[in-house]
């Protein structure tokens, strides 16, 4: 497989919507700090935002954002950088905001600027239209960030608007999952081994499992979550772009455009979700949280079963969970293999065997882990599982971040890992019942697995693998 295919020329400048913002704090000065050291950042980088703060005091912030993400940050990269940000101080709604913007790209020469929206989504179809007012969406690809859309209406006419500004190949939707290296890896441990490939079917998948579980609740962002909930937050993007990388066929080669089709292709073969295979949980004391209405009916957790009706997967059940306040933090995909056709060595009164498991990590500790069968040491013909083990960090090395990922492509005007409006509205149509009938909202304990409701989804004597 080779590297992914620029599609767009190198940017010669980063404007950053929401440079003063919680995100842009948190996850995009670091990626900046590490796209400097490498080489990869060598453009100025323009921030716009309302807070009314000096160039200087805008310096300061990137700085101490980086140093508080970094132990050893080196001021030799840091200072750099510094040195080519700039602060425009303005309203989005104010003209004066963007004629400002088109003079600054112009007096460093800009011709293909990116324009990063880490600002809220219901500014993202404004600034566009207002980037337009000033002539700048002829000369560079705009960065969204999620959530896009609410639901499938809202997603459909968020990407009309967009793409009456931008064409879709300069239009870059952001899914931090799908810059993870664990995540990306899916393709090439699924279509890189050939042992794989003919078990990873209907005919020796039992199902699936997907979880997403964190231990942190909503850490001060409750304003923000509590109109959201997991079903938007995480489970329409993150979780269905891993359902379609484990799911979908090998794409026609490593050109951009045949992920996204083999992506839209599963994903249209999956249908939307059934509400009543739904079980949404909210942890105790969410509703107590700053920002959280006191009668909130959002959910914290949701777990779901899909099935996706292609000739790979027809009749195989996939389970997925995504939750807060959980007992780990984790995110992993469980594949269960049948059974063998015929039990050889069940003697009477041992226990079964196990299943075959393929687990793969796809979190902090990410790597793989495949459960196979053994004899247990003794008399009798019995066996119990067995692990074999890949921790990625030690095997591969330490990995760059999904937002260094991200950033860099963006610069480097690669849409591979960026999200395709039509594979955005499926995600959109899969998860639109349950925004139409939530159904009851279930408490359960933090440092628990959410509720034992959840159970109910899987078939009779199974369980959750984590
Ligand atoms: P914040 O509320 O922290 O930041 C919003 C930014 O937008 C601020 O810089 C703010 O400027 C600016 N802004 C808002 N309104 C205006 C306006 N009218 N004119 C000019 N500037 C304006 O949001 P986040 O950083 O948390 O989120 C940004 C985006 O990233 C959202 O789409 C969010 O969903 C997404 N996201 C955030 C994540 C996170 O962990 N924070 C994770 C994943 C996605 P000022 O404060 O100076 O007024
Ligand atoms: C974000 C969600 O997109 O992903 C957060 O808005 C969530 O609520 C985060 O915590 C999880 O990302 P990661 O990379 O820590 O698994």
């Amino acid at each position: 497989m080779t590297l992914p295919l620029s599609t767009q020329p190198e940017a010669d400048a980063l404007v950053l919507f929401g440079a003063t913002g919680d995100l842009a704090k948190r996850k995009l000065f670091p990626a900046l700090y590490h796209l400097e050291r490498t080489g990869v950042l060598n453009v100025p980088v323009i921030g716009v935002a309302r807070s009314d703060w000096t160039d200087d005091g805008f310096r300061e912030h990137a700085r101490d954002a980086i140093v508080a993400a970094e132990a050893h940050a080196d001021a030799a990269v840091i200072d750099p950088l510094k040195d080519r940000m700039d602060l425009i101080q303005g309203d989005y709604a104010d003209q004066a905001t963007w004629n400002e913007l088109r003079d600054t790209l112009d007096r460093h020469g800009s011709k293909n600027a990116v324009y990063y929206m880490a600002i809220p989504p219901s500014m993202f179809p404004e600034v566009a239209r207002r980037l337009a007012s000033v002539g700048l969406n002829q000369r560079g690809r705009i960065v969204v960030e999620k959530p896009f859309g609410r639901d499938f209406a809202s997603a459909c006419e968020l990407n009309q608007t967009l793409a009456s500004v931008f064409p879709e190949e300069r239009i870059f939707r952001i899914d931090h999952y799908l810059g993870k290296e664990s995540v990306e890896d899916l393709l090439v441990f699924r279509f890189s081994n050939t042992l794989l490939e003919p078990v990873w079917n209907r005919r020796y998948v039992r199902s699936v499992q997907v979880t997403m579980s964190e231990t942190i609740g909503v850490e001060g962002r409750g304003s923000f979550y509590d109109g959201v909930g997991a079903i938007r937050d995480v489970l329409q993007n993150h979780l269905l772009q891993v359902v379609a990388l484990l799911a979908m066929e090998p794409p026609a080669g490593s050109d951009s455009q045949y992920l996204q089709d083999e992506k839209a292709k599963v994903l249209a073969a999956m249908q939307a979700i059934d509400p009543t295979e739904v079980v949404r949980g909210q942890y105790v004391g969410y509703r107590d949280e700053p920002g959280v209405e006191t009668d909130s009916t959002v959910e914290t957790y949701v777990a779901a079963r899909l099935e996706i009706d292609s000739w790979r997967w027809a009749g195989v059940p996939w389970f997925v969970r995504v939750g807060k306040g959980l007992t780990e933090a984790a995110t992993e995909a469980v594949i269960e293999f049948q059974p063998p056709p015929r039990l050889l060595f069940d003697e009477a009164g041992g226990p079964p065997p196990g299943r075959n498991l393929v687990r793969l990590r796809l979190g902090s500790q990410d790597g793989v882990t495949f459960t196979l069968q053994a004899k247990t040491p003794g008399p009798h013909l019995d066996s119990q599982d067995v692990d074999i083990s890949v921790d990625f960090a030690a095997a591969l090395g330490e990995r760059s971040s999904a937002y260094e990922r991200l950033l860099g492509d963006a610069i480097q005007g690669s849409n591979r890992r960026f999200a395709r409006q039509d594979v955005v509205e499926e995600t959109w149509r899969v998860v639109q019942p349950l925004l139409d009938e939530p159904g009851p909202v279930h408490p359960y304990f933090r440092g628990s697995w959410g509720p034992a409701e959840a159970d109910r989804l899987l078939e009779d004597g199974d369980h959750w693998y984590m």
